[in-house]
């Protein structure tokens, strides 16, 4: 108890977030992204639909949720972000690298999720603009890969994006991260329903309601677990320190597992609020499900366009893609912030603004080798462009490694009675019967199954 009583003490001296609502609505603003909105339909359709959102569904309980409370668990342990935490809870040891890693994922995320934000942003306008008009495959498909090769428009918007989310970093924990989101998460969800509601109602929209909800087994392989396994990872912000980050904002009496399944459980409703939006209108007008990436800037226009007030709600379909995203950069946005303000003493200020120029230059060849036709197309990292090499650097590297070692850590360095006191809020929370889900789910499911997307992300085992 005194010990708690002592960390409480500490926390008064630091930002952290205001109330219950301020942490759900900060880390579900997290979760809440492009992975919802762009890669979860995406990849649903690819894989068959249902059966695979119930493969996902098992993913997100027995790996993504223990690596998440497992990062709560370091970050308000230590009252420290990803790199800091880590040299506090195992001083002297190896072990802070792995906030490094994660603080060094999180940057190279940045520099290619602000690629794609800009054109979510850039599509809010050029719906408005109409200029998106068309119901022919191959034009819309012309349309986005000339916007994506150009070099100074689709550099411009990232730029954009990157001063927006500045601007809510620059605010601060409480008044820009917390406010932000609270604010943006309802008007997402509003914005969410609208879409639903016309989707749902279009004459046809039973199929796409049925590819939604009843499974079909047989489109099961390994590839698609595997898929389902880094989508969970991706879409609860788990394996880069964004989570130990925004832990160790968590007050001391928050209960960790509960806002973990709740913002877990509230993620999986906006990725199917989303797949509701957009499946039963691909299926009423006849397009395909398994088109992959292109899937929101090609086809969504498209089904768009070809019902009443298309051009309206298609605005607004980007409007929330782009608040969804904005959610997500703002937490990898604090993290290489908080590491530099809290670790190396930077103002806030400061530390913001050259992360944003370190994004904007890196970023940057990103978004000019996005497509075969860009201006850095020819410059080649291992055979691939640099945007797919920092996709691939981080999915199928960085975040495996540094959520398997986060999870290693919480699992196994981290004594059992530190495990329970920091869960059960100094025994203050009577819920036993979770933390041993979560251990066991820390100690052993989750470093398995983690070594498993690894190896054959990286080639060494065939699913
Ligand atoms: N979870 C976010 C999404 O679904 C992406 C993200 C990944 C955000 C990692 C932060 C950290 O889009």
């Amino acid at each position: 108890m005194r010990q708690t009583n002592l960390v409480r003490t500490q926390v008064a001296t630091r930002e952290g977030f205001s109330s219950t609502l301020g942490v759900i609505a900060a880390t579900l603003g997290s979760a809440v992204g492009l992975g919802n909105i762009w890669k979860f339909p995406y990849v649903t359709g690819e894989n068959g639909g249902a059966a695979f959102i119930l493969i996902y569904l098992f993913c997100i309980a027995l790996i993504g949720l223990p690596v998440m409370i497992s990062e709560f668990v370091i970050g308000r342990r230590s009252n420290s972000a990803a790199v800091g935490s880590l040299k506090k809870l195992a001083p002297g040891t190896p072990w802070f690298l792995t906030g490094v890693s994660g603080t060094l994922v999180a940057f190279l995320i940045m520099c290619y999720y602000t690629s794609v934000a800009g054109w979510v942003y850039a599509y809010i306008f050029k719906a408005l603009s109409g200029s998106l008009g068309t119901t022919d495959p191959k034009v819309s498909g012309e349309a986005f890969a000339s916007f994506i090769s150009g070099t100074w428009s689709p550099l411009i918007w990232q730029w954009i994006v990157l001063i927006v989310t500045g601007a809510v970093i620059l605010a601060g924990v409480k008044n820009g991260i917390e406010r932000m989101t609270k604010t943006l998460l309802p008007i997402l969800f509003v914005l969410l329903l609208i879409c639903d509601i016309r989707a749902l109602t279009l004459p046809g929209a039973s199929k796409g309601v049925a590819f939604l909800l009843s499974p079909d087994f047989s489109k099961i392989t390994g590839a698609a677990i595997l898929t389902a396994l880094g989508l969970a990872f991706f879409k609860l912000s788990v394996g880069m320190g964004v989570m130990t980050t925004y832990g160790s904002y968590i007050g001391k009496n928050e209960s960790l597992i509960g806002t973990g399944v709740k913002v877990a459980l509230m993620d999986i409703l906006v990725s199917m609020m989303a797949g509701m939006a957009i499946f039963p209108a691909v299926f009423a007008f006849g397009s395909n499900p398994a088109q992959g990436p292109s899937l929101l800037f090609i086809t969504i226009p498209m089904v768009f366009n070809s019902m009443p007030f298309g051009q309206a709600l298609l605005a607004i379909f980007f409007v929330l893609a782009s608040i969804a995203a904005t959610g997500a950069m703002i937490s990898l946005f604090e993290v290489p912030v908080a590491y530099l303000t809290e670790e190396r003493h930077w103002s806030r200020k400061t530390a913001t603004v050259v992360t944003a120029l370190a994004i904007a230059l890196l970023g940057s060849t990103a978004t000019l080798s996005a497509s075969e036709a860009s201006l850095l197309a020819n410059f080649k990292i291992f055979g691939k462009g640099m945007f797919d090499f920092l996709g691939f650097l981080t999915d199928n590297i960085g975040l495996p490694l540094t959520g398997l070692a986060l999870a290693l850590f919480a699992g196994w360095k981290l004594t059992s009675s530190d495990v329970y006191d920091e869960i059960s809020n100094g025994g203050s929370l009577n819920n036993r019967g979770l933390i041993r889900y979560y251990l066991f789910a820390t100690r052993l499911v989750a470093p398995i199954g983690i070594v498993i997307i690894l190896l054959s992300g990286l080639g060494f085992i065939k699913l």
